[in-house]
């Protein structure tokens, strides 16, 4: 069987959380498991490097195009080549544009050299237009969405010429939302098959809370069962304690006081615990409750956090960090991510909604014990006896189940069982890889 990924990024070539983590790592599982994995994604200007160019022609209603190809891990990731992405970084504001140029290419290309796939899987928003052309061709698709709130929305009357859809397409059962071309809709409405990275998230976007205005739809998609959550997986070679070069190696298995000593002393930290978190700082991510909990949390706790975005939480982060206690680094710095895992006790998370979340699975494998917010991939992934959970999205909230892991933390051996649990917990994407081939499969038979 033939898979044909299409998504906006893939590790390690391009990333910008958590959507380019699973394409690093998700394909690769399927070609260990014998299916032949093909992913394609924009090239970048800004990537290192430059494939090695396979074709190189005119698309009707695109232009100049070409074609990358780079083989690895049983892989083969094709890279397309658009005038639109020759600028730096990942995302534009005319994203909407770019990715109807970047949706209307593959089709013609891969129909042209002969290589269409059995199933076409497209990955949140910037895959929509590609499903929604695959489908009309007859071929076999899945949509995936990672986080319903970026949708790809323009006014339609506008864009919708940019799309190469007939005509019929621009009402709402198509990719019509509120007078705007959208292009997750696009995908939702013209995917044979609709997934998203947790089960707990499947049932939450069906209710206003989560739904982003899509949650009647996400009913219809329920009733005709054709909306499942499918579990993301942890790459668990990338992320293993015992032979990560970036950390200071646990002395046993378990053992990690090493790396929280070394993260103590680079930080110049004191002898309270470290409550940590790396995290994209938007209102997702809830990063505005961590900031107006500090007051408590830093009674009990060393507070580090590394990650960028919403300026505002920026200079508030930035202001915090005079506190003797509350450590801030700015930017996304891998290297220093992989210390921070290692090295904290505590990993908050204190998310409004989170499709999946990788960070706590990372957080568990490196036995450093999350603090999460009920929802999504949370509730789903971090056991009630391990964690700590909360209910509601407040500062109180959070700082009340940061108590909790406090009380705990000082029972040192409650903590060091707790830690050694998570270490053992398995998040391998074989599961999840194996649960997808089989939906592929019930789409052929
Ligand atoms: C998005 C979601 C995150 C999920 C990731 C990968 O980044 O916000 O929860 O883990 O996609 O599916």
């Amino acid at each position: 069987m033939h898979i044909l990924h299409v998504a906006s990024e893939v590790f390690p070539f391009s990333r910008s959380g958590g959507l380019g983590d699973v394409l690093g790592a998700l394909p690769a599982e399927q070609a260990r498991l014998g299916a032949e994995v093909t992913v394609l994604s924009p090239w970048y200007a800004s990537l290192q490097g430059q494939p090695q160019a396979i074709w190189r022609g005119e698309v009707d209603g695109v232009g100049p195009a070409w074609l990358g190809e780079v083989r690895q891990e049983g892989v083969r990731y094709l890279f397309l080549g658009l005038e639109d992405f020759q600028r730096p970084g990942l995302y534009h504001p005319d994203d909407v544009w770019r990715f109807c140029r970047f949706g209307r290419a593959p089709l013609p290309v891969l129909e042209a050299s002969g290589s269409l796939p059995d199933v076409l899987h497209g990955h949140d928003w910037q895959a929509g237009l590609v499903v929604a052309h695959a489908h009309l061709r007859g071929l076999n698709t899945v949509f995936s969405v990672h986080n319903l709130q970026y949708q790809g929305r323009w006014n339609l009357q506008e864009a919708a010429p940019w799309t190469g859809l007939p005509e019929w397409t621009f009402g709402p059962e198509g990719v019509e939302f509120f007078f705007d071309l959208n292009l997750m809709k696009a995908g939702l409405n013209f995917a044979d098959r609709v997934t998203t990275v947790s089960p707990t998230y499947a049932q939450e976007i069906t209710t206003r809370r989560y739904g982003e205005g899509l949650e009647g739809l996400m009913v219809r998609l329920t009733h005709e069962g054709r909306l499942s959550g499918i579990l993301n997986g942890l790459d668990q070679e990338r992320w293993n304690p015992r032979t990560d070069p970036e950390i200071v190696p646990f002395s046993q298995p378990t053992d990690k006081t090493g790396a929280t000593a070394a993260l103590r002393q680079e930080f110049g930290l004191d002898d309270a615990p470290i409550l940590a978190t790396v995290s994209r700082l938007a209102d997702q991510k809830g990063m505005d409750l961590l900031i107006e909990a500090l007051p408590e949390l830093t009674r009990d706790w060393n507070v580090v956090v590394l990650g960028s975005g919403d300026p505002l939480l920026e200079a508030s982060l930035t202001g915090w960090a005079q506190h003797p206690r509350v450590t801030f680094e700015h930017g996304m710095n891998e290297p220093l991510a992989h210390r921070i895992y290692a090295g904290a006790d505590a990993f908050a998370m204190p998310s409004r909604f989170e499709p999946c979340g990788l960070s706590q699975l990372i957080a568990m494998r490196y036995g450093t014990l999350p603090v999460v917010r009920e929802t999504g991939g949370l509730v789903d992934t971090v056991p009630h006896d391990l964690g700590f959970r909360f209910a509601d999205a407040t500062p109180e909230a959070l700082a009340a189940a940061c108590q909790d892991a406090y009380a705990t933390f000082q029972d040192r051996e409650e903590w060091q069982a707790r830690a050694e649990r998570a270490m053992s917990l398995d998040f391998s994407w074989e599961g999840p890889a194996r649960e997808y081939l089989a939906l592929y499969e019930a789409l052929r038979a």
